[in-house]
Formats: C-alpha cells, sequence, structure tokens
C-alpha cells in the first residue's frame, strides 16, 4: 500500500489532531486539552474545529451512509472525493490561515479517518486518495484515541444524541484495527482512553510538553 505522505507545515502555528473510532474518547480528550492551551496561550490563539465539516456531513450521500443500513447503494469511493474536497477547502480556508497567524489548531479527526475506513472497507487501491491527501498539512502531533472497540461500542450506545445513528459494530472493529496499524508509519501518538479521563490526559500533557507547546 501506498504511504500517506502529507505537506510539511512551514508555519509558525500547530496543528494538534486527534483521531479514533467513534466512542473512543477523541471529543473528552480535546476539550481538556482545548481548556490548557487556553489557558497558556489565550482563547484566540487556540482554534478547536472538526472534519469533516458540515459541508460534506449535511448531504444527503454523508446523511444515507450515517443513517442508512443501505449501504450496498453507496460506492464508498463518493464518499471518500465528498470528504476530501471538503478537507481540501477546509484547509486551506480555515487551517492555514490560523497557522499562518501563529494559532494551535485543534482539529477532531483528520484525513487519517478517510484511510481507516477507505481501508476497513476493503479498498486498497486508490492510489487518486494519496496524490489529492499531499494537500494537506502534516499535524504537528496527532493522537490516536484509542479503547478496545467494544468498549467504544458500549460507549456510544449509551450516548442517548446517537440513539438514531446507524452502528456498524463490525466496521468500528474493523477500523480500530486499521487505526492501529498505521499508527507507526504515521507516527500517532496512541492515547488509552479506557483509562479515566485525567489519567488519559495525562499522556496528552506528556507529549504537548515534549513538543515545547506547554
Ligand atoms: N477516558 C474516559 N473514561 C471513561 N469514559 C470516557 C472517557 N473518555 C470518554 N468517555 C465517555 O465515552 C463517551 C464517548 O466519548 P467522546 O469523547 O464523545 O468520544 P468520541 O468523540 O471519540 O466519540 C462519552 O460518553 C464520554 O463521556
Ligand atoms: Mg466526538
Amino acid at each position: 500500500m501506498r504511504k500517506l505522505t502529507l505537506k510539511s507545515n512551514t508555519y509558525s502555528g500547530k496543528l494538534i489532531v486527534f483521531e479514533g473510532t467513534d466512542g473512543a474518547g477523541k471529543t473528552t480528550m480535546i476539550g481538556l486539552t482545548r481548556q490548557l492551551l487556553e489557558e497558556k496561550y489565550g482563547e484566540e490563539q487556540v482554534v478547536s474545529v472538526k472534519q469533516p465539516t458540515d459541508m460534506s456531513r449535511k448531504t444527503k450521500l454523508f446523511q444515507k451512509m450515517m443513517y442508512s443500513r443501505n449501504h450496498e447503494e453507496i460506492d464508498y469511493r463518493a464518499v471518500q472525493l465528498l470528504t476530501m474536497s471538503d478537507r481540501v477547502q477546509h484547509c486551506f480556508e480555515t487551517v492555514v490561515p490560523a497557522l499562518k497567524k501563529g494559532k494551535k489548531v485543534i482539529c477532531d479527526r483528520y484525513i487519517f479517518t478517510s484511510l481507516a475506513n477507505m481501508l476497513a472497507r476493503g479498498y486498497r487501491e486508490e492510489d487518486w486518495f494519496f496524490d489529492v491527501a499531499k494537500h494537506l498539512i502534516q499535524p504537528n502531533i496527532t493522537f490516536l484515541a484509542y479503547v478496545d472497540p467494544e468498549l467504544a461500542i458500549r460507549r456510544i450506545k449509551g450516548r442517548p444524541s446517537e440513539s438514531d445513528r446507524y452502528l456498524d459494530e463490525n466496521l468500528l472493529r474493523n477500523v480500530a484495527k486499521e487505526f492501529k496499524d498505521m499508527a507507526i508509519e504515521q507516527n500517532f501518538e496512541i492515547i488509552d482512553t479506557s483509562q479515566d479521563s485525567q489519567s488519559a490526559f495525562a499522556a496528552v500533557k506528556k507529549r504537548l510538553e515534549k513538543e515545547g507547546l506547554i
């Protein structure tokens, strides 16, 4: 398989990404990270964003993927093109301008989510994906929030806001495996989010310290 090579961040700001399956604990870690960075740098200097954005999330195709069981009606390449377009534009209009101003950008999910989902669905020969990804900025740190998929599934089922969501449990297990498999090549900092939030966050802090961010 081709290596995912992104564009290096030549700006003064830092890009911090959180990846992981649904229910892994990304939002929880992001909340704590944001708070810590805002205390140090001030609210103005910290930008917290989410990918994909509503530009792709609000489309019929994305909604069908999220809420319908008829996945045999979806060519997943179409979803990938949609979210890739979203990521490229979001990078251009939001991430890069903030990095140019020296801001700390925290991103909830990034291109690795697309890659893990694509591989988990068995699409393993998509050269075009790697060609387009070259236009995205390489994060300074990518945290992978990781819990056993069974725990992630239990957490998702415990969230009232997601009761109408179609959850493909087997896909989630495969996505978790793909994230773990790409951890070394993509230099992920794996955070064991099966621990309580504060213990898990201690590992995030340690890495932020190492990067000179706190
Ligand atoms: N470290 C943790 N320990 C225990 N429960 C957690 C932890 N992190 C998150 N949770 C709980 O698990 C659920 C999913 O967490 P969330 O941060 O929303 O995950 P994600 O954003 O990855 O889907 C939430 O109900 C949250 O309260
Ligand atoms: Mg979340």
